[in-house]
């Protein structure tokens, strides 16, 4: 989920990378094409060389003076480093926040070897369909290295890590055929994304944290954080790479939006390093780009606390080149989630989260949301530029995510899960998280004496439509299901990303469960039904459910296209459930034209797989 980026700015971030890359760098030199060989080289950047230099051999006499100064240098830098892990180790106190470390949340160990599934011996249950693609089921989500100490405590004040921090570590069921009788072998693993940050936690796990918590907490607090991490580390916040995977080109990455992807690969989850686009793209990256159908091309975005703070790219159909990159203009620093895109259109999401390290100075949080705020949607021309975008002015509102957008007439549709407020506490509400909680994810009562319109209900997340006419650039705009149903992490059929589709899913919140640690847990979904109007249950359109039992929550749901198919719905919904009775947890495939009815296979895992962020489902036989 969202966080905060700032570039590396001190010579201790080469020192530390630098010596970093002898443990990674086997792995990264390997492909992980999914469905072609990988022609192109590893994105690293090239070696620095002068070609057209005279050299000139030192005479000993000064090859040893400058070998002398290299090793100062070094053992200058190394003292700075001691000193300032001592400082660390003194000044702060570490201790558990323990909502983060309970029941589903608290974090798991890696499996060593992919673990062979035996679907036969567990009551039938688990019967993967003939026609189900080959492939991989891949969810990310926070799995944090030190769950016990994830508040600091110093001189300047209290800081702490957020859910939303933890080390991304990616769960992955492998689907493929084993031949005979058409038979399936279905394995299991999962792994720890090996960010560069997450290095240098593990070099710390048995002595305490490297990075100290920065982004919630008090802002001098927050300021001496901030310092720590960059001069230490020239990072303020680690790259948790823990929100979402995404497939581009045949290959896979792992992000979140505070650093660049980092390449994966899918057959063993190891972590070939970052993807800069061949050095072309130096800056935060969305968690949520966009294929244009078609083209094959990527549409992203990053933002960013520091100028420029909204910068667009296309990157080309085989993820070689950038082949647009525009500055939007932003005047200051947003929290943006996603983008969206129709057939000749980038969808620009601008609303008041503000975030900047000037903020902080001013003794304001971080991140916080301006409830007062203006929010707007930005029409731009495919490859155009700050200058070529039409603005619509929306009702102001806090959303993280879309369905889907699309061109219809002289509209373009907007579908999103749309949110009032922050998932993190702010204003003044920011002191009592409990209340907060306990408030601001349940159904609001607008005509209860003490309704308050700063926190009642602004978390609780309902499905919502905007219409921007292009020609009177008027905006249409309304909630289009029940308000007694808060859902998110809406997903459809990716074939239809960018044109009219039929239907969309979305995971729906247990308001009451989620509202009493502010963790979001899941206990159904939902199958929305755009063009089938619904007047019996006093909602735009159509819903249907899918019903999990008593304490049992999804997480990553997934469409899975089916080979072959015709119907926009010709297909299945994947997804990780946790049973919170038996501890157990299950990869359950459900069938999207029988959507209500009892999955069609329930596949029991060899471990807990904790509740996480977005899934995704990598076709490695070539139907897509
Ligand atoms: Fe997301």
């Amino acid at each position: 989920m969202p966080l905060l980026s700032l570039p590396a700015c001190c010579g201790y971030d080469a020192m530390f990378r630098a010596g970093l890359k002898p443990t990674t760098s086997s792995s990264r030199c390997r492909s992980s094409r999914l469905i072609r060989s990988h022609g192109g080289a590893p994105d690293h950047a090239p070696p620095f060389t002068q070609p057209n230099s005279v050299k000139v051999p030192p005479s000993p006499g000064l090859k040893k003076q400058a070998l002398s100064v290299q090793d100062m240098s070094r053992a200058l830098k190394s003292l700075s480093s001691d000193l300032l892990q001592r400082f660390v180790d003194r000044a702060y106190s570490f201790s558990e926040e323990p909502s983060l470390n309970e029941g589903n949340f608290r974090p798991v160990d890696e499996t060593d070897e992919a673990v062979s599934l035996s679907l036969s011996s567990l009551d039938g249950e688990e019967v993967v369909p003939a026609d189900f693609p080959e492939g991989v089921y891949i969810r990310n989500g926070p799995n944090p290295l030190n769950p016990t100490q994830t508040v600091a405590g110093s001189v300047f004040g209290s800081t702490s890590y957020t859910y939303y921090e933890g080390h991304g570590m990616l769960h992955a069921v492998y689907f493929s055929r084993s031949g005979g009788a058409g038979g399936w072998e279905v394995s299991y693993r999962n792994k720890y994304v090996g960010s560069d940050t997450l290095q240098l936690e593990r070099r710390k796990k048995d002595d305490g944290v490297a990075f100290v918590p920065s982004v919630d907490g008090q802002p001098y607090a927050t300021l001496a954080a901030f310092a720590l991490n960059i001069l230490r580390f020239g990072k303020a916040v680690k790259d948790s790479a823990n929100t979402n995977i995404f497939e581009h080109a045949g290959r896979a990455f792992a992000v979140t939006e505070n650093h660049l992807p980092y390449e994966i690969n899918i057959s063993n989850l190891s972590t070939l390093g970052p993807y800069s686009v061949n050095g072309a793209w130096n800056q935060p990256f969305t968690s949520h780009p966009k294929k244009i159908q078609g083209s094959g091309e990527l549409v992203m975005m990053g933002t960013n606390t520091e100028k420029p703070y909204y910068v667009l790219g296309v990157i080309s159909s085989d993820g070689e080149r950038l082949v647009h990159k525009v500055d939007l203009k932003f005047e200051e620093g947003k929290l943006i989630h996603d983008i969206g895109v129709t057939k000749r259109y980038n969808i620009i999401m601008d609303h008041p989260l503000k975030f900047g390290i000037s903020r902080v100075f001013l003794k304001k949080p971080l991140i916080e949301n301006d409830m007062d705020g203006k929010s707007r949607f930005g029409v731009m021309p495919r490859f155009g530029d700050a200058e070529s975008i039409i603005w619509f002015d929306v009702k102001n509102h806090c959303s993280y995510h879309l369905f889907n957008c699309f061109e219809d007439g002289n509209e373009v549709v907007i579908r999103g899960c749309r949110l009032l407020g922050s998932i993190l506490p702010s204003g003044r509400h920011r002191a009592d998280k409990s209340k907060w909680y306990g408030r601001a994810f349940l159904q609001p009562d607008k005509d209860s004496e003490d309704f308050d319109p700063s926190l009642d209900g602004i978390l609780f997340s309902r499905p919502y439509e905007w219409r921007l006419n292009l020609e009177n650039h008027s905006v249409y705009e309304g909630y289009i299901t029940s308000e007694k149903v808060a859902m998110d992490f809406p997903v459809i059929n990716d074939k239809f990303m960018g044109i009219q589709n039929k239907y969309g899913y979305a995971q729906v919140a247990d308001s009451l469960e989620t509202s009493k640690t502010g963790l979001f847990k899941f206990n159904m979904i939902a199958k929305l039904h755009f063009d089938t109007p619904d007047k019996e249950n006093e909602q735009l359109i159509f819903v249907e459910y899918h019903t999990l039992q008593e304490q049992q929550f999804c997480s990553g749901v997934q469409f899975v296209v089916k080979e072959n198919g015709i119907d926009e719905d010709d297909g299945w919904l994947v997804t990780y459930v946790h049973d919170e009775r038996t501890n157990i947890s299950q990869v359950y495939i459900i069938d999207a034209k029988r959507f209500s009815e009892e999955p069609v296979a329930k596949i029991t895992l060899p471990q807990r797989v904790p509740y996480g962020f977005h899934g995704n489902f990598f076709y490695t036989s070539n139907q897509r």
